[in-house]
């Protein structure tokens, strides 16, 4: 077998190197000349563990070639597109990236003699896959969808920094197809990647298969909204800690363990962004989701409890210095992509505070959006020094480091606010001169 992948971003490229990784040979196409010369040069355009030595390794063993040129799909039995859906001011999702690489993928296809597929991995609104996709194929290569060509919804579930074991061992394989020749070879493509490991394959129409990506990670995000909720409903109540409450609670089956840790909200590419989408496909079809309203909602503000924390213990934040701890949308990545790191320091700085940061890996990129507004620190030590009080923003595992004896030796007031729960209220109240956990009722 040999595959295609148009659109070498992070789903892109992770796709390419595990397929190329198991033996498939495949083609990396990407329009962007810069990043085809950055990839070949064995240099990510962004870092994701293990990533970078998988792509290194294909390109060696030449499993793994990559263009910018369409014409070099034409070997290829499979075309996976994993360009960019980004959502448009209005709350639609921008197709263009799509249309455009569909009618590429199209003109290619034309000159072929054999059947190809098109597997659509880009997060879209249902309906995307027949009414835009289908029709653009069709017109560029003068073929009929499920005769000339075929085509599939494969909707991805990658979380960054964990993406190549959940490309190689996913929980579930979802397949939106409408015809027979389309789903055997995607069958044997799944085959011969997946090899030993079992995999769910859950097939159904396309439509559907499109709607289970969003929802899916609307469901995620509300579960982090939930227990957002209950953390902020635990820091009124004395006593109370949501770490116990959400312990216990995913104990039940029904509810489960993950995705249940409490903290300044969810941030990243893609819950804020699929959020938005899904509400916006919603109130199109003429039905208001208020739970994922609400789900959006509670987000927006979640970040501004960390200095709503804080104006507890300094009412007046004017001519103060915080260290902030963590820019990152999470750990292990450099992505500041919807940080609530921004959110948190643009508001410290309407209330007159000097703001320093640290954070062990995205630095450069939160100078892109920062820029000279915040005192980049190289260490959590000088990000400390002289400062009023310190706010951890991401839950970095350096963090958990943190004692009450670090705090008085660099600090000039041992103030901690724990956004992410990293530190334990045990080891902290009452040693320092203000400490407040989110979710911990003190
Ligand atoms: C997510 C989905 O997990 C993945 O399936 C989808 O394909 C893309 O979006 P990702 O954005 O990489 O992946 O990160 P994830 O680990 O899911 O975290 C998203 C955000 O939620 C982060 O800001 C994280 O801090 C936050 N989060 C996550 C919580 O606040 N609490 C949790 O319990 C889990």
């Amino acid at each position: 077998m040999h595959v295609s992948v148009v659109g070498l971003g992070f789903v892109g490229l992770t796709t390419a190197a595990c397929l190329a990784y198991k033996g498939i040979k495949v083609t990396g196409i990407d329009i962007d000349e810069e990043k085809i010369k950055m990839i070949s040069n064995n240099l990510l355009p962004f870092y994701e563990p293990g990533l970078a030595e998988k792509v290194t390794q294909s390109l060696k063993r030449k499993d793994l070639m990559l263009s910018t040129d369409f014409e070099t799909l034409s070997s290829s039995k499979v075309t996976i597109i994993t360009v960019g859906t980004p959502n448009k001011n209005d709350g639609t999702v921008d197709l263009s990236y799509l249309q455009q690489a569909a009618e590429s993928v199209g003109k290619v296809i034309r000159k072929k003699l054999d059947f190809h597929v098109v597997a659509l991995k880009s997060t879209v609104p249902p309906g995307t896959a027949l009414g835009i996709v289908a029709p653009a194929l069709e017109r560029t290569s003068g073929k009929r969808v499920s005769e000339g060509f075929g085509i599939c919804s494969n909707p991805e579930f990658l979380r960054e920094g964990n993406a190549i074991q959940d490309t190689l061992y996913p929980d579930k394989v979802v397949l939106g197809i409408i015809d027979k020749k389309t789903k055997q070879i995607m069958l044997t493509l799944y085959r011969q990647f997946y090899y030993r490991y079992k995999v769910n394959l859950v097939e159904v129409n396309l439509q559907t298969a499109e709607l289970i990506k969003y929802a899916n990670n609307a469901f995620l995000a509300t579960k982090i909204s939930f227990i957002n909720t209950i953390a902020n409903i635990c820091q009124q109540i004395s006593g109370t800690d949501v770490e116990k409450v959400a312990h216990a609670i995913g104990l039940d089956k029904r509810i489960g363990p993950l995705f249940l840790k409490a903290g300044l909200g969810y941030g990243g590419s893609c819950f804020p962004k699929d959020v938005a989408a899904i509400i916006g496909i919603a109130e199109q079809h003429g039905y208001s989701p208020d739970l994922l309203k609400n789900t959006e909602k509670i987000n927006q503000l979640q970040p501004y409890k960390a200095v709503e924390l804080l104006k507890i213990m300094i009412p007046d934040l004017r001519d103060t210095k915080v260290a902030v701890l963590g820019l990152a949308f999470k750990p292990d990545t450099t992505d500041m992509r919807e940080a609530v790191s921004v959110k948190i320091i643009h508001a410290l700085k309407a209330l007159g505070v000097t703001v320093r940061v640290y954070d062990p890996m995205a630095i450069n990129e939160a100078k892109k959006i920062l820029t000279n507004s915040v005192l980049y620190c190289k260490t959590m030590k000088e990000c400390l020094s002289e400062a009023d009080a310190c706010i951890i923003v991401t839950e970095w595992p350096e963090f958990r480091k943190l004692t009450p004896h670090m705090l008085r030796k660099y600090m000039k007031n041992t103030i901690l606010v724990d956004g992410r729960r990293v530190t334990s209220p045990n080891t902290f109240v009452g040693k320092i001169a203000g400490y407040v956990a989110i979710g911990h009722g003190n």
